[in-house]
């Protein structure tokens, strides 16, 4: 299966990515971790991404596309993948589906998360995440059993940069999934909207119950 996960910015992509990963045994490619991690070690795209980053822009899909290609080549994403932040426009699903393409391979899914904006800003206020292991947690709705430190994996909890108010508002601006994008997978058949105005399980549920139809439906 290789499936995207769509939507704006602390609709539950990550969370739900990390589940639908791990039960199901695919290989979970997030781009803004890929380039948190580059900031975080200092490399050139590292440090050109994060002035993107911290103004709630997108970084040029030059930058994207050629790091996540290499990614989903990789060995480890032979029994499938879940994409969480990519594509984010037209132009990165293209260039996407060629990749695919080279390897007689497609993406079989695309769904897409929605929530109102005023839900995003609270999740996004009060998310913490794990330096250790990446689980993701939020103050008011699913917080760690002691404040900072990962259930998971006894890791530090941080707040991202980029979920300072003012950045938050001009993510939420400018990076929903654009109507050509959604068009693109509207169109080739694949595209299913998920609410995510409920409780993480009830998406996992709803989630993979468009994971199983698609498993099991006509070829
Ligand atoms: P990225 O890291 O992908 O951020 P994003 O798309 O803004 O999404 P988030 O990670 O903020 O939210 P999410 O939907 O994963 O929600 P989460 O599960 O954490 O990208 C960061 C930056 O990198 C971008 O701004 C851009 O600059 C750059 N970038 C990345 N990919 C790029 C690309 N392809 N092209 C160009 N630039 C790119 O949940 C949010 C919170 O809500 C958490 O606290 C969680 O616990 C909580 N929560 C989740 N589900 C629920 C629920 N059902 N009910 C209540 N709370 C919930």
């Amino acid at each position: 299966m290789h499936l995207i996960l769509l939507g704006a910015p602390g609709t539950g992509k990550g969370t739900q990515a990390n589940i639908l990963a791990e039960r199901k045994g695919w290989l979970h490619v997030s781009t803004g971790d890929m380039l948190r991690e580059a900031g975080a070690a200092g490399t050139v795209l590292g440090r050109t991404a994060k002035k993107y980053m911290d103004e709630g822009a997108l970084v040029p899909d030059e930058l994207v596309i050629r790091m996540l290609v290499e990614r989903i080549g990789g060995p480890d994403a032979a029994a499938g993948f879940v994409l969480d932040g990519f594509p984010r426009n037209l132009a990165q699903a293209v260039a996407l589906d060629e990749a695919l393409a080279k390897a007689s391979k497609a993406i079989d899914l695309a769904l897409n998360i929605t929530a109102p904006d005023d839900e995003l800003v609270r999740r996004l206020g009060g998310r913490w995440l794990c330096r250790g292991c990446g689980a993701i947690y939020q103050e008011a709705s699913s917080p760690p059993r002691v404040a900072g430190k990962c259930d998971r994996c006894g890791g530090e909890l941080y707040q991202r940069d980029d979920d300072k108010p003012e950045t938050v508002r001009a993510r939420l601006e400018r990076q929903k999934p654009p109507a050509a994008l959604l068009a693109h997978y509207r169109d080739g058949g694949k595209l299913i909207d998920v609410n995510g105005l409920q409780p993480v399980e009830k998406v996992t549920e709803a989630l993979l119950r468009a994971v199983h139809g698609t498993e099991n439906g006509p070829k």
